[in-house]
């Protein structure tokens, strides 16, 4: 599994941005040719993230890019251009707004034939799925099932909060008037659901208040708790944030560590398959959870 705590997005249409992008520590990097390029800079956006994935220097990130969604006119080219053009640099493409099953098969596809007429392994080159509407969200568990290139599913907060008709203008926080919890725990459960029956990774969206660290940090701080890998990060000063939120604590990490290695000890020296770690009972299901931490603490470098 790539390591996706931070993903920064980039427009592909700020030259400024793709060569400062190089310098940041966010463990994907995403350079962006939908929302964020406005429509008569598409042509070019494709020129510069070609260039930029040539030319820069990603070493130690996973790179990806966000090609448009299959409503528009755009998506087959940046495709193609992408992936002939640099290919060999490219872990993964992003698809928007995905709606169903057939638009990854779509791009599998598409990929796979682009891959045999250049000469490129067939099959290296992973996808991630946006889910960022209704339609997308209902067909969540299909989505997740359609190509073994899939490696995560991504929630698209703004374009999901629109999809549905949720009465607010904060991308992330609660709609105003619903106090009574959380309106997006079902959406984040949903398609951590999807993503986790198939394998998958599941990376939260973007905190458009980028001077709000601490909205940031709570917003991360949910869906770290839930599961999710990672989150979105649109500035380099939420980067850090979103990297120490998604690994576990040191004290976490130690205790992980230690379950395993305690139950390790009972279960094949002693033979005994519930045993007390202090005030503790650990068991085989113990073990699965805190292995869940270990790896990702082992991931974070702890
Ligand atoms: C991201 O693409 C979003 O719509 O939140
Ligand atoms: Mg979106």
């Amino acid at each position: 599994m790539r390591a996706r705590r931070s993903c920064l997005a980039v427009p592909g249409s700020n030259p400024r941005f793709l060569e400062k992008a190089q310098g940041i520590a966010a463990d994907e990097v995403f350079l962006d040719l939908e929302d964020s390029v406005a429509p008569g800079a598409k042509e070019e956006a494709r020129r510069n993230v070609v260039g930029a994935l040539r030319e820069g220097d990603w070493t130690g990130r996973t790179v990806v890019v966000r090609v448009n969604d299959l409503t528009t006119q755009w998506t087959y080219r940046d495709v193609i251009d992408v992936v002939e053009g640099a290919g060999d640099r490219l872990d993964c493409l992003m698809l928007p707004k995905v709606q169903d099953a057939a638009h990854v098969v779509w791009l599998d596809t598409l990929l796979g034939q682009i891959e045999r007429a250049n000469g490129l392994p067939e099959g290296r080159i992973g996808i991630e799925a946006q889910i960022e509407n209704a339609r997308g969200l209902v067909n969540a568990d299909d989505i997740a099932a359609s190509s073994p290139r899939l490696e995560t599913l991504v929630f698209g907060p703004a374009d999901f909060m629109a999809s549905i008709g949720m009465r607010t203008l904060v991308v992330g926080r609660q709609p105003p008037g619903y106090d009574e919890g959380d309106a997006y725990h079902y959406i984040l459960m949903r398609i951590l659901m999807a993503a986790r029956a198939h394998d998958l990774q599941a990376i939260d969206g973007p905190y458009l208040q980028i001077r709000d660290l601490d909205g940031f940090r709570a917003v991360a701080r949910r869906a770290a708790a839930l599961g999710f890998d990672g989150k979105w990060v649109l500035h380099p000063t939420q980067v850090e944030t979103a990297n120490e939120v998604f690994s576990p604590s040191q004290e976490d990490y130690d205790h992980a560590e230690l379950i395993l290695d305690a139950y390790e000890y009972y279960t094949t020296v002693e033979k005994r398959g519930a045993v007390m770690l202090g005030d503790e009972m650990i068991d085989e299901a113990s073990r699965k959870m805190a292995l869940v931490v270990a790896a990702k603490g082992r991931a974070a470098g702890l």
